[in-house]
């Protein structure tokens, strides 16, 4: 059987991505005793490999402590940890590993490693966050919203700032999940022309101005990120051209009046968000973190269960 790889949103369907969600909000109730009926059969014998290329806090620690909860074990490795650091090739780490453990969760520099390790491994991939995505990252935004606001249908989600890596998970999420999608950004940070013409081809609700208040309008959340990510360069070019698209009160007010504000962490006060709004009353920026925890522990499940 072809293992359950949790590489992106798109590639898993509306009913796939519900189902996660939910026993997410299961664990969650369920809190750290993991109970039997939530756990993958033979947990406590499955290890689950981390490999990090960049850095991470959220990541690194929520998958740990997710594995351990469910009852599993877990390897912690950097990329100068592997032979991969050294010009071994992605395919013979990834027939390697898969003689030895159950399931690998990757941060990689590059997607195509992500992909590489997806087509040679025998084990699930999980994508940690790339260059192009974090589907985990939107997974557990996803819950959090179901939290405070509701159900996501109908809904309207305003990106604001760079059109990066969590914004492409945005647009992949808008699709599955039926709700719509605003980004604002500058024109030359625009999401790449192959994911907007993949939400055309799915008839999503996602579109693009570089009009920060057109996007904010009436949204029930309004979301950021760095406004420089891991591994991108042009810092102070970048840096420049968002600057109208802090995010602060002012623009806050243009949501609706019970919008949330969401930021995956790490982020830089008084650059793509205001410390008033980041540590106001309207962020959730804390649950989104802990969530983490939650919809990992059922992306684990999911990847480990071989029940249908
Ligand atoms: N949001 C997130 O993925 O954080 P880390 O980089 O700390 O893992
Ligand atoms: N866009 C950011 C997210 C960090 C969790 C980055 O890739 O650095």
């Amino acid at each position: 059987m072809a293992p359950r790889h949790f590489l992106d949103l798109h590639l898993l369907d509306a009913a796939t991505l519900r189902g996660i969600l939910d026993t997410a909000h299961a664990m969650k109730k369920a809190g750290k005793r993991v109970p039997a009926k939530l756990r993958p059969k033979g947990i406590e014998d499955k290890v689950l490999v981390l490999i990090f290329e960049k850095p991470s806090t959220r990541t690194r620690v929520s998958f740990d402590v997710a594995m351990r909860q469910l009852g599993g074990q877990t390897i912690m490795l950097n990329n100068t940890d592997l032979q991969l650091g050294r010009g071994e090739s992605i395919a013979d780490t990834a027939r390697v590993l898969s003689r030895y453990i159950d399931i690998i969760m990757i941060r990689a520099n590059t997607h195509q490693t992500l992909q590489e390790l997806a087509a040679h491994a025998t084990v699930p991939i999980v994508n940690g966050l790339t260059d192009w995505s974090h589907p985990c990252q939107v997974m557990a935004d996803l819950m959090t919203f179901e939290e405070h606001i509701g159900p996501l249908a109908g809904k309207t989600v305003a990106w604001v700032g760079d059109g990066n890596n969590v914004a492409v998970s945005w647009m992949h999420a808008a699709v599955r999940f039926g709700f719509e999608l605003r980004i604002a950004c500058p024109s030359e940070l625009e999401p790449e022309k192959g994911v907007v013409d993949w939400v055309r081809r799915e008839k999503g609700n996602v579109s693009i101005t570089d009009d920060p208040a057109k996007a904010v309008k009436g949204a029930h959340c309004v979301v950021t990120d760095t406004w420089v990510s891991m591994g991108q360069t042009g810092a102070d070019h970048r840096k420049k051209i968002l600057k109208p698209y802090t995010v602060d009160a002012a623009l806050m007010a243009k949501a609706a009046k019970s919008a949330i504000f969401m930021h995956c962490l790490p982020a830089y006060r008084d650059h793509e968000v205001s410390a008033e709004v980041l540590d106001g009353p309207q962020s959730v920026i804390l649950d989104e973190a802990e969530n983490r925890l939650h919809v990992q522990k059922a992306i684990l499940a999911w990847c480990l269960s071989t029940d249908g």
